[in-house]
């Protein structure tokens, strides 16, 4: 079996590489998948991509052209497919749907902690011989009310986390988790979390009806102050409305490691050219702001999951084992 994988960086080859069958010849592109670069899979039974590969109508049509059989995302989220595009073209598609859920949970509270503490600030004060503390005074996070939207893998944990950091959690999700009720974690309305939370946290899949659920109407509901963090995907949050609540101190703190307009910026040394990208200039000028570029996954234990169900889902196709694929759309 032939795989192409795209938006490949050295991490990927190492951990891809390592739980690799026999029999398997994987050729790594560090090329993001587009319809322009779709050429590239000419040769391959299958493509391995990741969240910013454009898996739009026309690439999977490209893809049909040079024959790929199976699409393997090797990431939870597909919001970058077009799933019926894909199944009229009879191509396959199967992900990643769990690995190490606390690598991320345990992210979007790095965020919420070093924004509430000021740590990426007081980082670059102590390093300048500056130990002024004024401007880093924080809150505890303790007793306070934490929104968690979506408790699937990842939002439970988070959720459970900050239980035990003595906050009182409140969640949202079509689906309520039993065992986070049992722990006494109230399901509540979205208007309720926007009204009550003092502290946000973004877990559910960006889809038509989540697109944008942070936005002018709803930032303007929050609690003054309110800490708003994503680790989702950036399409949940509308940058510009988000800017707003920023410039009027509605909006308290921002923590993102996903950003709408990423696919452009993120994964990639950008150092030498100059950021196009306004509105992500514009938010990289509030203190308040704490931005990390898709690194929610980046642990040993999600990498070594990644590759080990990224290989089990390529070895059950080669069966034509569908059932023990985590196929996209079942
Ligand atoms: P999951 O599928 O286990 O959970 C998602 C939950 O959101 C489900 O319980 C679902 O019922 C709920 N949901 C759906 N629509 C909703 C709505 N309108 N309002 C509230 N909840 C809703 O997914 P998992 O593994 O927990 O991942 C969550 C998201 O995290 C993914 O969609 C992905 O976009 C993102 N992610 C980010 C990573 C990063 O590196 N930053 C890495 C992995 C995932």
């Amino acid at each position: 079996m032939k795989i192409a994988v795209f938006s490949s960086k050295a991490y990927d080859r190492e951990y891809l590489e390592k739980h690799c069958d026999s029999g398997v010849v994987m050729s790594f592109f560090d090329t993001r998948l587009s319809p322009d670069t779709a050429v590239m899979a000419q040769g391959f039974e299958v493509v391995c991509c990741f969240v910013n590969d454009d898996l739009g109508e026309a690439t999977i049509k490209a893809l049909k052209k040079r024959g790929i059989k199976l699409i393997a995302l090797r990431c939870a989220g597909f919001n970058n497919l077009d799933l019926p595009a894909a199944q009229l073209a009879g191509i396959t598609v199967c992900r990643v749907p769990a690995y190490s859920p606390h690598s991320v949970a345990e992210h979007a509270l790095a965020l919420l902690l070093s924004l509430n503490r000021n740590i990426h600030r007081a980082f670059n004060r102590v390093r300048e011989n500056d130990y002024a503390l004024n401007g880093l005074l924080g809150f505890d996070l303790y007793q306070k009310k934490v929104a968690v939207i979506g408790t699937g893998k990842i939002g439970s944990t988070f959720a459970r986390i900050m239980t035990g950091l003595g906050c009182e959690v409140i969640a949202c999700d079509p689906r309520p988790d039993a065992g986070l009720i049992k722990q006494g974690i109230a399901y509540v309305t979205l208007e309720h979390i926007w009204q009550q939370a003092d502290i946000i946290s973004l877990h559910c899949p960006l889809q038509p009806d989540t697109f944008h659920m942070v936005n002018q109407q709803t930032v303007s509901k929050m609690k003054p102050g309110v800490a708003l963090i994503n680790t989702s995907r950036g399409g949940l949050i509308d940058t510009k409305a988000a800017i707003s609540g920023l410039k009027s101190g509605h909006i308290g703190y921002l923590g993102l490691d996903v950003y709408e307009e990423e696919a452009d910026l993120f994964f990639e040394d950008k150092s030498n050219v100059l950021l196009q990208d306004d509105v992500f200039a514009r938010l990289l000028t509030f203190p308040n702001v704490l931005i990390t570029g898709h690194q929610g996954f980046f642990t040993k234990e999600a990498l070594t999951g990644i590759a080990r169900t990224t290989m089990a889902n390529i070895r059950a196709f080669a069966a034509d084992d569908f059932a023990a694929m985590h196929l996209v759309g079942e």
